[in-house]
């Protein structure tokens, strides 16, 4: 086992420790630096924040989707209250007049709790959205959660059309997982996966994986279906050397409109820029909130060398520079 591989594991232990996360929470200098470091992969801490970071990606002809951070929420006011806080997030999307779509985790609003509480909260949130004509994707967790997820979102599509849901390339389940999904409506996002998860139930960052996650990218564009790519891997969007999901779409002649390129705020924008050259709806996934936590570790978890960064970026905080 290599030194970054087993850095990587711990972080995304570490990302899912609760203890941690409060521990942070509670003790202002360490927030605070290590907010330094978040804030190179998040809209900010409010709202208002992100909503201006979402103005300046879309000057650039850039969509963004907004998501209030937080998972794993076991109080029924805090679900509630994170309801009303998405509720604001279509409001001042409209308000603004965003070019963005809105996402969220079902444990965030009450999934954990209660699976109907979840449900509720979901119905209202896709209700509001679609009064105003707004997409509400939704996210996909840890693999103990993925059934309770596909579950409501297939109840979501049988009254709502706008929206879609996250599939996990790394889960051996996904090819079945996505043939269901490809009968309801609403985007498909695919991702590699950031969760820790058993090697029984899932596959390793490497080889096989990006073969998983290129075929079941190849399904789903032949499909027709409204799909994001969302992958920052250069082996399957650069132009040079492989230019291989570019070059898929144009070798099969598939539809550019329904297609769409997400990456996160802060990783490889040159990238999403080039899919943009070439034509694409491109997006960028822009989180807000305090609940920063698991995401910033899954963000070092992914690419450990940011690591350097994210120390120096917390450091700034206590010691300037
Ligand atoms: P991979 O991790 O193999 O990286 C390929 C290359 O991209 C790296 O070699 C590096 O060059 C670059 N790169 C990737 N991550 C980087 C980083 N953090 N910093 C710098 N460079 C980096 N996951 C999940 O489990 N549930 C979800 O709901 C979502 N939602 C989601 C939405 C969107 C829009 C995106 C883009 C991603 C997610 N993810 C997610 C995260 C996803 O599962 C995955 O962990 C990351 O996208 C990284 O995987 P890549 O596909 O980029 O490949």
């Amino acid at each position: 086992m290599n030194t970054e591989f087993e850095v990587a594991e711990a972080l995304k232990q570490i990302a899912l420790d609760e203890e941690i996360k409060a521990y942070i929470l509670q003790h202002p200098p360490l927030y605070h630096s290590l907010l330094q470091a978040a804030l190179r992969f998040i809209g900010g801490e409010t709202l208002a924040q992100c909503a201006e970071t979402a103005k300046s990606v879309n000057q650039q002809g850039t969509a963004v989707t907004i998501d209030y951070m937080g998972e794993s929420t076991r109080d029924t006011g805090m679900a509630e209250q994170a309801t009303q806080e998405f509720l604001g997030v279509i409001q001042t999307i409209v308000d603004r007049n965003l070019d963005s779509s809105v996402s969220l985790d079902l444990s965030h609003i009450g999934m954990v709790i209660d699976t109907e509480l979840g449900y509720k909260n979901a119905c209202i949130l896709a209700k509001a959205a679609h009064d105003v004509g707004l997409e509400m994707m939704i996210s996909m967790e840890g693999i103990d959660r993925t059934s309770l997820i596909l579950e409501i979102h297939q109840r979501l599509c049988e009254t709502f059309d706008n929206v879609g849901i996250t599939l996990q390339a790394y889960l051996h389940r996904t090819p079945t997982d996505l043939e269901n999904v490809l009968q309801l409506p609403g985007k498909i996002r695919l991702v590699k996966g950031a969760y820790a998860a058993p090697a029984h139930l899932a596959k390793f960052r490497g080889a096989e994986l990006d073969k998983s996650y290129r075929q079941l990218m190849e399904r789903l564009l032949m499909s027709g279906h409204p799909c994001s790519i969302a992958t920052h891997d250069p082996a399957l969007l650069d132009p040079v050397p492989l230019e291989f999901a570019h070059k898929f779409i144009q070798e099969q002649g598939i539809e550019q409109d329904t297609i769409e390129f997400e990456m996160l705020k802060g990783v490889t924008p040159e990238r999403l820029q080039t899919m943009k050259n070439h034509g694409y709806r491109t997006r960028v996934y822009l989180p807000y909130g305090r609940e920063w936590h698991l995401y910033l570790c899954n963000r070092l978890a992914e690419h450990p060398p940011n690591l350097y960064r994210a120390i120096a970026d917390a450091a700034k905080y206590k010691y300037g520079r």
